[in-house]
Protein backbone atom coordinates (compact mmCIF):
# COMPACT_ATOMS: atom_id res chain seq x y z
CA UNK A 1 0.00 0.00 0.00
CA UNK A 2 1.16 3.77 -0.94
CA UNK A 3 2.13 5.32 2.41
CA UNK A 4 -0.88 8.05 3.49
CA UNK A 5 -1.77 11.20 2.51
CA UNK A 6 -0.42 13.84 5.19
CA UNK A 7 -4.13 15.46 5.91
CA UNK A 8 -5.45 17.87 8.31
CA UNK A 9 -9.14 18.33 8.64
CA UNK A 10 -10.41 21.85 10.06
CA UNK A 11 -13.29 21.56 11.96
CA UNK A 12 -14.43 18.19 14.24
CA UNK A 13 -18.20 18.75 14.33
CA UNK A 14 -20.24 15.84 12.61
CA UNK A 15 -18.51 16.40 9.02
CA UNK A 16 -15.64 16.57 10.32
CA UNK A 17 -14.76 13.83 13.34
CA UNK A 18 -16.09 11.45 10.90
CA UNK A 19 -14.60 12.68 7.50
CA UNK A 20 -11.07 12.61 9.98
CA UNK A 21 -11.35 9.10 11.11
CA UNK A 22 -12.52 7.58 7.90
CA UNK A 23 -9.39 8.89 6.12
CA UNK A 24 -7.42 7.61 8.99
CA UNK A 25 -8.88 4.58 8.19
CA UNK A 26 -8.01 4.65 4.59
CA UNK A 27 -4.18 4.57 5.52
CA UNK A 28 -3.76 8.40 6.05
CA UNK A 29 -1.78 10.27 8.29
CA UNK A 30 -4.55 12.65 9.84
CA UNK A 31 -4.93 15.95 13.01
CA UNK A 32 -8.01 17.13 13.26
CA UNK A 33 -8.09 20.75 14.33
CA UNK A 34 -11.04 22.62 16.35
CA UNK A 35 -11.31 25.32 19.04
CA UNK A 36 -13.48 23.20 21.14
CA UNK A 37 -11.20 22.01 23.75
CA UNK A 38 -13.54 19.47 25.41
CA UNK A 39 -15.08 17.81 21.67
CA UNK A 40 -10.75 17.39 21.04
CA UNK A 41 -10.05 16.11 24.54
CA UNK A 42 -12.74 13.16 23.88
CA UNK A 43 -12.30 12.70 20.37
CA UNK A 44 -8.10 12.12 21.13
CA UNK A 45 -9.62 9.28 23.68
CA UNK A 46 -11.87 7.77 20.85
CA UNK A 47 -14.52 8.60 22.58
CA UNK A 48 -17.15 10.09 19.60
CA UNK A 49 -18.75 13.64 21.25
CA UNK A 50 -22.45 12.15 19.68
CA UNK A 51 -24.06 9.36 18.44
CA UNK A 52 -23.38 8.12 15.17
CA UNK A 53 -22.98 4.29 14.76
CA UNK A 54 -19.91 2.74 13.42
CA UNK A 55 -17.91 5.82 14.60
CA UNK A 56 -16.53 4.54 18.01
CA UNK A 57 -14.32 1.51 16.26
CA UNK A 58 -12.82 3.60 13.79
CA UNK A 59 -11.69 6.48 16.27
CA UNK A 60 -10.36 4.22 18.82
CA UNK A 61 -8.21 2.57 16.26
CA UNK A 62 -6.92 5.53 14.51
CA UNK A 63 -6.07 7.03 17.94
CA UNK A 64 -4.70 3.60 18.95
CA UNK A 65 -2.17 3.02 16.08
CA UNK A 66 -0.82 6.90 15.96
CA UNK A 67 -2.70 7.78 12.64
CA UNK A 68 -5.19 10.26 14.25
CA UNK A 69 -4.90 12.81 16.30
CA UNK A 70 -7.14 15.90 17.47
CA UNK A 71 -5.75 19.21 18.60
CA UNK A 72 -6.80 22.62 19.40
CA UNK A 73 -3.22 23.84 18.28
CA UNK A 74 -3.37 25.05 15.03
CA UNK A 75 0.17 24.81 14.28
CA UNK A 76 -0.44 21.27 14.18
CA UNK A 77 -1.79 22.28 10.21
CA UNK A 78 1.85 22.25 9.13
CA UNK A 79 3.31 19.95 7.16
CA UNK A 80 -0.18 18.30 5.42
CA UNK A 81 0.21 18.07 1.60
CA UNK A 82 -4.23 18.08 2.51
CA UNK A 83 -6.87 20.38 4.37
CA UNK A 84 -9.86 19.43 4.48
CA UNK A 85 -12.08 22.68 5.78
CA UNK A 86 -15.48 20.49 7.43
CA UNK A 87 -16.26 23.56 9.90
CA UNK A 88 -20.15 24.57 10.05
CA UNK A 89 -21.76 26.97 8.08
CA UNK A 90 -25.45 27.28 10.73
CA UNK A 91 -27.99 29.95 9.96
CA UNK A 92 -26.94 33.55 10.39
CA UNK A 93 -29.11 35.33 13.42
CA UNK A 94 -31.54 37.23 11.99
CA UNK A 95 -31.03 36.15 8.45
CA UNK A 96 -32.00 33.68 6.53
CA UNK A 97 -28.28 33.63 4.92
CA UNK A 98 -25.56 31.29 6.13
CA UNK A 99 -23.20 32.27 8.70
CA UNK A 100 -19.86 31.86 6.75
CA UNK A 101 -17.32 33.00 9.55
CA UNK A 102 -16.05 29.59 10.38
CA UNK A 103 -15.15 28.96 6.74
CA UNK A 104 -13.12 32.28 6.49
CA UNK A 105 -11.48 31.70 10.09
CA UNK A 106 -10.23 28.09 8.78
CA UNK A 107 -8.92 29.73 5.85
CA UNK A 108 -7.08 32.49 7.47
CA UNK A 109 -5.80 29.80 9.91
CA UNK A 110 -4.49 27.79 6.53
CA UNK A 111 -2.63 30.91 5.89
CA UNK A 112 -1.20 31.32 9.44
CA UNK A 113 -0.12 28.22 9.34
CA UNK A 114 0.36 25.95 6.52
CA UNK A 115 4.19 24.81 5.19
CA UNK A 116 4.16 24.40 1.27
CA UNK A 117 4.96 21.18 0.24
CA UNK A 118 7.57 19.95 -1.66
CA UNK A 119 5.69 17.74 -3.85
CA UNK A 120 3.71 20.83 -5.09
CA UNK A 121 1.24 23.30 -4.15
CA UNK A 122 -0.70 22.21 -1.13
CA UNK A 123 -4.36 21.00 -1.84
CA UNK A 124 -7.40 22.29 0.08
CA UNK A 125 -10.60 20.50 -0.10
CA UNK A 126 -13.59 22.38 1.04
CA UNK A 127 -16.63 20.17 2.20
CA UNK A 128 -18.71 22.76 4.21
CA UNK A 129 -21.97 23.66 2.67
CA UNK A 130 -21.48 26.87 1.15
CA UNK A 131 -23.17 29.26 -0.89
CA UNK A 132 -22.03 29.52 -4.50
CA UNK A 133 -19.47 31.28 -5.11
CA UNK A 134 -17.46 30.62 -2.02
CA UNK A 135 -15.07 28.37 -3.22
CA UNK A 136 -13.58 30.95 -5.59
CA UNK A 137 -13.19 33.33 -2.44
CA UNK A 138 -11.59 30.84 -0.86
CA UNK A 139 -9.34 30.05 -3.96
CA UNK A 140 -8.65 33.74 -4.33
CA UNK A 141 -7.99 34.97 -0.55
CA UNK A 142 -5.04 32.04 -0.89
CA UNK A 143 -3.46 33.03 -3.74
CA UNK A 144 -3.54 37.00 -2.64
CA UNK A 145 -2.15 36.09 0.76
CA UNK A 146 0.56 33.94 -1.48
CA UNK A 147 0.03 30.62 -0.72
CA UNK A 148 0.63 28.11 -3.63
CA UNK A 149 -2.31 26.16 -2.88
CA UNK A 150 -5.14 24.14 -5.41
CA UNK A 151 -8.50 24.67 -4.01
CA UNK A 152 -11.29 21.45 -4.98
CA UNK A 153 -14.75 21.82 -3.72
CA UNK A 154 -15.93 18.45 -2.61
CA UNK A 155 -19.32 18.39 -0.85
CA UNK A 156 -20.21 15.72 1.79
CA UNK A 157 -23.58 13.75 1.48
CA UNK A 158 -23.31 11.97 4.34
CA UNK A 159 -26.98 11.31 6.38
CA UNK A 160 -26.59 11.46 10.38
CA UNK A 161 -26.80 7.96 11.55
CA UNK A 162 -25.17 6.51 7.79
CA UNK A 163 -22.32 8.83 8.28
CA UNK A 164 -19.42 6.22 8.03
CA UNK A 165 -20.97 4.32 5.14
CA UNK A 166 -21.78 7.55 3.34
CA UNK A 167 -18.03 8.38 3.68
CA UNK A 168 -16.34 5.44 2.93
CA UNK A 169 -18.81 4.34 0.40
CA UNK A 170 -20.82 7.36 -1.06
CA UNK A 171 -22.90 6.61 -3.90
CA UNK A 172 -20.95 9.71 -6.08
CA UNK A 173 -17.97 11.66 -5.53
CA UNK A 174 -18.15 15.51 -6.72
CA UNK A 175 -14.93 17.04 -6.94
CA UNK A 176 -15.59 21.18 -8.05
CA UNK A 177 -11.88 22.05 -9.92
CA UNK A 178 -10.32 25.60 -10.93
CA UNK A 179 -10.42 26.78 -14.90
CA UNK A 180 -6.94 26.11 -14.78
CA UNK A 181 -6.56 22.68 -16.18
CA UNK A 182 -3.04 22.28 -15.10
CA UNK A 183 -4.28 22.62 -11.63
CA UNK A 184 -7.03 21.05 -11.78
CA UNK A 185 -5.49 17.93 -12.40
CA UNK A 186 -3.22 18.61 -10.01
CA UNK A 187 -6.51 18.59 -7.15
CA UNK A 188 -7.74 15.87 -8.76
CA UNK A 189 -4.90 13.62 -8.82
CA UNK A 190 -4.07 14.41 -4.87
CA UNK A 191 -8.20 14.18 -3.99
CA UNK A 192 -8.09 10.95 -6.00
CA UNK A 193 -5.01 9.82 -3.96
CA UNK A 194 -6.52 10.34 -0.69
CA UNK A 195 -9.90 8.41 -2.02
CA UNK A 196 -8.28 5.99 -3.67
CA UNK A 197 -10.49 3.51 -1.85
CA UNK A 198 -13.28 4.94 -3.28
CA UNK A 199 -12.01 5.30 -6.39
CA UNK A 200 -10.91 1.47 -6.86
CA UNK A 201 -14.28 0.74 -5.73
CA UNK A 202 -15.56 2.61 -8.69
CA UNK A 203 -18.02 4.84 -7.41
CA UNK A 204 -19.01 7.56 -9.53
CA UNK A 205 -16.74 10.45 -9.54
CA UNK A 206 -17.87 13.88 -11.16
CA UNK A 207 -15.37 16.96 -12.39
CA UNK A 208 -16.84 19.70 -12.33
CA UNK A 209 -16.23 23.22 -11.94
CA UNK A 210 -16.91 25.04 -8.59
CA UNK A 211 -20.12 26.18 -8.77
CA UNK A 212 -21.43 23.57 -10.04
CA UNK A 213 -20.13 21.36 -7.07
CA UNK A 214 -21.67 23.81 -4.40
CA UNK A 215 -24.72 23.74 -6.48
CA UNK A 216 -24.90 20.31 -6.06
CA UNK A 217 -24.88 20.36 -2.42
CA UNK A 218 -27.95 22.12 -2.25
CA UNK A 219 -29.94 21.31 -5.21
CA UNK A 220 -29.46 17.66 -3.35
CA UNK A 221 -30.95 19.10 -0.56
CA UNK A 222 -33.55 21.24 -1.35
CA UNK A 223 -34.64 18.28 -4.08
CA UNK A 224 -35.14 16.16 -0.28
CA UNK A 225 -36.95 18.83 1.40
CA UNK A 226 -39.50 19.65 -1.83
CA UNK A 227 -39.84 15.72 -1.78
CA UNK A 228 -40.74 15.75 2.02
CA UNK A 229 -42.93 18.78 2.06
CA UNK A 230 -44.74 17.99 -0.92
CA UNK A 231 -45.60 14.51 0.70
CA UNK A 232 -47.15 16.52 3.62
CA UNK A 233 -49.26 18.61 1.36
CA UNK A 234 -51.01 15.55 0.06
CA UNK A 235 -51.19 14.55 3.84
CA UNK A 236 -53.17 17.96 4.14
CA UNK A 237 -55.06 17.23 1.48
CA UNK A 238 -55.60 13.51 2.60
CA UNK A 239 -56.83 14.71 5.89
CA UNK A 240 -59.47 17.05 3.88
CA UNK A 241 -60.42 13.93 1.78
CA UNK A 242 -60.72 11.63 3.60
CA UNK A 243 -58.06 9.39 1.46
CA UNK A 244 -54.55 7.65 3.29
CA UNK A 245 -51.11 9.37 2.68
CA UNK A 246 -48.95 6.34 3.42
CA UNK A 247 -51.21 4.31 0.79
CA UNK A 248 -51.11 7.31 -1.94
CA UNK A 249 -47.47 7.13 -1.31
CA UNK A 250 -46.78 3.67 -1.72
CA UNK A 251 -48.73 3.66 -5.04
CA UNK A 252 -47.03 6.85 -6.11
CA UNK A 253 -43.78 5.24 -5.29
CA UNK A 254 -43.77 2.39 -7.25
CA UNK A 255 -43.35 4.69 -10.44
CA UNK A 256 -39.79 4.88 -10.72
CA UNK A 257 -39.49 8.13 -11.89
CA UNK A 258 -41.04 9.17 -8.27
CA UNK A 259 -39.26 6.19 -6.27
CA UNK A 260 -40.75 5.82 -2.86
CA UNK A 261 -37.53 7.26 -0.40
CA UNK A 262 -38.41 10.21 1.00
CA UNK A 263 -41.87 9.85 1.02
CA UNK A 264 -42.91 9.56 4.90
CA UNK A 265 -45.76 12.21 5.72
CA UNK A 266 -45.68 13.78 9.09
CA UNK A 267 -44.56 16.27 11.24
CA UNK A 268 -41.43 17.07 9.01
CA UNK A 269 -37.88 17.60 8.25
CA UNK A 270 -35.49 19.49 10.95
CA UNK A 271 -31.96 18.97 11.83
CA UNK A 272 -28.46 20.65 11.07
CA UNK A 273 -28.83 20.77 7.46
CA UNK A 274 -32.05 20.95 5.37
CA UNK A 275 -34.21 23.51 6.88
CA UNK A 276 -30.89 26.16 6.89
CA UNK A 277 -29.87 24.70 3.98
CA UNK A 278 -32.59 25.89 1.54
CA UNK A 279 -32.84 29.07 3.41
CA UNK A 280 -29.28 30.08 2.86
CA UNK A 281 -29.84 28.67 -0.85
CA UNK A 282 -32.75 31.42 -0.83
CA UNK A 283 -30.49 33.77 0.55
CA UNK A 284 -27.97 33.45 -2.48
CA UNK A 285 -30.46 32.92 -4.73
CA UNK A 286 -31.51 36.47 -3.58
CA UNK A 287 -28.11 37.63 -3.99
CA UNK A 288 -27.72 36.55 -7.65
CA UNK A 289 -30.96 38.55 -8.69
CA UNK A 290 -32.80 35.27 -9.07
CA UNK A 291 -35.03 34.79 -6.24
CA UNK A 292 -38.22 34.00 -8.34
CA UNK A 293 -35.99 31.16 -8.98
CA UNK A 294 -36.43 29.53 -5.89
CA UNK A 295 -39.63 31.05 -4.45
CA UNK A 296 -40.51 27.07 -4.51
CA UNK A 297 -38.53 26.81 -1.50
CA UNK A 298 -40.34 29.03 0.72
CA UNK A 299 -43.56 27.16 0.36
CA UNK A 300 -41.61 23.63 1.02
CA UNK A 301 -39.96 25.40 4.40
CA UNK A 302 -43.86 26.66 4.83
CA UNK A 303 -45.40 23.62 4.46
CA UNK A 304 -43.00 21.97 6.78
CA UNK A 305 -43.53 24.40 9.42
CA UNK A 306 -47.49 23.73 9.21
CA UNK A 307 -46.72 20.29 10.01
CA UNK A 308 -46.01 21.41 13.48
CA UNK A 309 -48.72 23.64 14.29
CA UNK A 310 -50.45 21.34 12.18
CA UNK A 311 -49.71 18.10 15.18
CA UNK A 312 -50.33 20.67 18.13
CA UNK A 313 -53.73 21.77 17.11
CA UNK A 314 -54.21 17.63 16.56
CA UNK A 315 -53.23 17.42 20.15
CA UNK A 316 -55.63 19.67 21.39
CA UNK A 317 -58.70 18.56 19.75
CA UNK A 318 -57.97 14.79 20.90
CA UNK A 319 -57.61 16.33 24.43
CA UNK A 320 -61.11 18.26 23.96
CA UNK A 321 -60.10 21.84 22.69
CA UNK A 322 -57.35 22.67 25.70
CA UNK A 323 -54.25 21.55 26.35
CA UNK A 324 -53.43 22.95 30.09
CA UNK A 325 -53.10 20.59 32.38
CA UNK A 326 -53.32 17.37 30.15
CA UNK A 327 -50.69 14.83 30.31
CA UNK A 328 -49.16 14.26 27.21
CA UNK A 329 -46.17 11.29 26.89
CA UNK A 330 -43.88 13.01 23.85
CA UNK A 331 -42.03 10.12 22.51
CA UNK A 332 -38.60 10.78 20.63
CA UNK A 333 -37.04 14.03 21.17
CA UNK A 334 -34.87 13.64 18.20
CA UNK A 335 -34.79 15.59 14.72
CA UNK A 336 -34.84 11.26 13.72
CA UNK A 337 -34.13 8.12 14.75
CA UNK A 338 -30.63 6.90 15.36
CA UNK A 339 -29.15 10.43 16.45
CA UNK A 340 -28.92 12.40 19.05
CA UNK A 341 -28.99 15.24 17.38
CA UNK A 342 -31.94 17.64 18.54
CA UNK A 343 -30.86 21.04 16.34
CA UNK A 344 -34.12 22.07 14.60
CA UNK A 345 -35.95 19.28 15.59
CA UNK A 346 -39.62 18.94 15.38
CA UNK A 347 -40.15 17.19 17.84
CA UNK A 348 -38.43 19.09 20.39
CA UNK A 349 -39.92 22.14 19.03
CA UNK A 350 -43.54 20.67 18.96
CA UNK A 351 -42.89 19.53 22.67
CA UNK A 352 -41.83 22.64 24.00
CA UNK A 353 -45.01 24.52 22.22
CA UNK A 354 -47.36 21.98 24.10
CA UNK A 355 -45.62 23.22 27.76
CA UNK A 356 -46.01 26.32 26.31
CA UNK A 357 -50.16 25.82 26.05
CA UNK A 358 -50.08 24.85 29.68
CA UNK A 359 -49.43 21.05 28.55
CA UNK A 360 -47.64 18.72 31.23
CA UNK A 361 -45.31 17.06 29.25
CA UNK A 362 -43.42 14.42 30.05
CA UNK A 363 -40.72 13.45 27.12
CA UNK A 364 -38.71 10.96 26.12
CA UNK A 365 -35.75 9.70 23.79
CA UNK A 366 -33.10 6.58 23.71
CA UNK A 367 -30.47 8.95 22.59
CA UNK A 368 -31.23 12.51 22.93
CA UNK A 369 -32.17 13.55 26.29
CA UNK A 370 -28.64 14.69 27.94
CA UNK A 371 -29.00 17.76 24.95
CA UNK A 372 -32.43 18.05 25.90
CA UNK A 373 -32.12 18.92 29.49
CA UNK A 374 -29.33 21.30 28.66
CA UNK A 375 -31.42 22.83 25.90
CA UNK A 376 -34.99 23.02 27.20
CA UNK A 377 -34.11 22.76 31.31
CA UNK A 378 -38.00 23.45 31.46
CA UNK A 379 -39.42 20.19 30.01
CA UNK A 380 -39.94 17.22 32.18
CA UNK A 381 -37.73 14.15 30.28
CA UNK A 382 -37.71 10.80 31.81
CA UNK A 383 -35.88 7.68 31.02
CA UNK A 384 -38.01 5.46 29.99
CA UNK A 385 -41.33 4.87 27.50
CA UNK A 386 -42.89 3.24 30.79
CA UNK A 387 -42.07 6.36 32.75
CA UNK A 388 -43.38 8.55 29.81
CA UNK A 389 -46.33 6.61 29.33
CA UNK A 390 -47.40 6.60 33.12
CA UNK A 391 -50.90 8.41 33.50
CA UNK A 392 -50.66 10.24 30.12
CA UNK A 393 -53.94 11.48 28.56
CA UNK A 394 -52.16 11.61 25.19
CA UNK A 395 -49.26 9.97 23.81
CA UNK A 396 -47.32 11.57 20.94
CA UNK A 397 -45.10 9.30 18.33
CA UNK A 398 -42.65 12.16 17.29
CA UNK A 399 -39.36 10.38 16.45
CA UNK A 400 -39.59 6.89 14.68
CA UNK A 401 -37.21 5.48 17.05
CA UNK A 402 -37.42 1.48 16.32
CA UNK A 403 -38.62 0.94 20.11
CA UNK A 404 -41.18 3.12 19.28
CA UNK A 405 -41.95 1.55 15.91
CA UNK A 406 -42.66 -2.08 17.80
CA UNK A 407 -44.17 -0.38 20.90
CA UNK A 408 -46.86 -3.35 21.76
CA UNK A 409 -50.53 -1.35 21.78
CA UNK A 410 -51.90 -4.16 24.16
CA UNK A 411 -49.31 -3.26 26.88
CA UNK A 412 -48.96 0.46 26.98
CA UNK A 413 -52.70 0.63 27.03
CA UNK A 414 -52.44 -0.73 30.48
CA UNK A 415 -49.74 2.40 31.26
CA UNK A 416 -51.98 5.21 30.32
CA UNK A 417 -54.72 7.17 31.86
CA UNK A 418 -56.34 7.65 28.34
CA UNK A 419 -55.65 5.59 24.91
CA UNK A 420 -55.26 8.22 22.64
CA UNK A 421 -52.32 8.30 20.25
CA UNK A 422 -50.89 10.65 17.54
CA UNK A 423 -48.61 8.86 15.60
CA UNK A 424 -46.38 11.99 14.09
CA UNK A 425 -44.42 9.89 12.00
CA UNK A 426 -46.80 7.50 10.43
CA UNK A 427 -44.69 4.52 11.14
CA UNK A 428 -47.44 2.48 13.56
CA UNK A 429 -49.99 0.01 11.72
CA UNK A 430 -53.07 2.00 12.62
CA UNK A 431 -55.72 -1.24 12.62
CA UNK A 432 -53.46 -2.63 15.43
CA UNK A 433 -53.64 0.52 17.47
CA UNK A 434 -57.54 0.62 16.97
CA UNK A 435 -58.47 -3.11 17.72
CA UNK A 436 -56.33 -2.89 20.66
CA UNK A 437 -58.89 0.31 21.73
CA UNK A 438 -57.03 3.17 21.28
CA UNK A 439 -58.17 6.44 19.62
CA UNK A 440 -55.31 6.11 17.12
CA UNK A 441 -54.37 9.48 14.60
CA UNK A 442 -52.12 9.33 12.02
CA UNK A 443 -50.93 12.62 9.67
CA UNK A 444 -52.84 12.14 6.80
CA UNK A 445 -54.00 8.91 7.11
CA UNK A 446 -57.18 7.12 8.34
CA UNK A 447 -57.55 4.41 11.22
CA UNK A 448 -61.28 3.68 9.99
CA UNK A 449 -60.92 2.94 6.65
CA UNK A 450 -61.05 -0.54 5.54
CA UNK A 451 -59.00 -0.52 2.41
C1 LIG B 1 -29.48 15.37 5.05
C2 LIG B 1 -29.38 14.72 3.66
O1 LIG B 1 -30.26 13.59 3.59
C3 LIG B 1 -27.95 14.26 3.40
O2 LIG B 1 -27.84 13.70 2.08
C4 LIG B 1 -27.02 15.46 3.52
O3 LIG B 1 -25.66 15.11 3.30
C5 LIG B 1 -27.16 16.04 4.93
O4 LIG B 1 -28.53 16.45 5.13
C6 LIG B 1 -26.25 17.24 5.02
O5 LIG B 1 -26.50 18.23 4.34
O6 LIG B 1 -25.23 17.15 5.69
P1 LIG B 1 -29.69 14.44 7.55
O7 LIG B 1 -29.77 15.85 8.01
O8 LIG B 1 -28.82 13.47 8.28
O9 LIG B 1 -29.19 14.37 6.01
O10 LIG B 1 -31.18 13.90 7.61
P2 LIG B 1 -32.22 13.19 6.63
O11 LIG B 1 -32.07 11.73 6.70
O12 LIG B 1 -32.17 13.81 5.30
O13 LIG B 1 -33.58 13.59 7.36
C7 LIG B 1 -33.93 14.98 7.47
C8 LIG B 1 -35.27 15.13 8.12
O14 LIG B 1 -36.30 14.77 7.22
C9 LIG B 1 -35.50 14.33 9.39
O15 LIG B 1 -36.13 15.16 10.34
C10 LIG B 1 -36.43 13.22 8.94
O16 LIG B 1 -37.24 12.74 9.96
C11 LIG B 1 -37.24 13.93 7.87
N1 LIG B 1 -37.83 13.04 6.85
C12 LIG B 1 -37.05 12.27 6.06
C13 LIG B 1 -39.22 13.01 6.69
O17 LIG B 1 -39.96 13.71 7.39
N2 LIG B 1 -39.76 12.19 5.74
C14 LIG B 1 -38.98 11.42 4.93
O18 LIG B 1 -39.54 10.71 4.06
C15 LIG B 1 -37.60 11.46 5.10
Amino acid sequence: MLPGVKISVIGCGYLGAVHAACMADFGHDVVGVDIDEAKVAKLAAGVPSFHEPGLEPLLRQGVADGSLRFTTDKTALAGARVHFIAVGTPQRGGSYAADMSYVWSAVEDIIANATPSSDGPIVVVGKSTVPVGTAQGVADRLAEAGVDAVVVWNPEFLREGYAVQDTQRPDRVVYGLPDDRDRGEIGRAVVDEVYAPIIAAGIPRLLVNYPTAELVKVAANSFLATKISFINSMAELCDASGADVSRLAEAIGHDDRIGSKFLQAGIGFGGGCLPKDIRAFMARAGELGVDQSLTFLREVDSINMRRRDHAVDLASEMAGGRLVGVKVAVLGLTFKPDSDDVRDSPALDIAGRLWGRGANVVATDPAGTEAVRLARPDLHIVDSVQEALSGADLVMLLTAWQDYVHLDPAHAKTLVATPRIIDGRNVLDPHAWTDAGWDYRGMGRRSSSIW
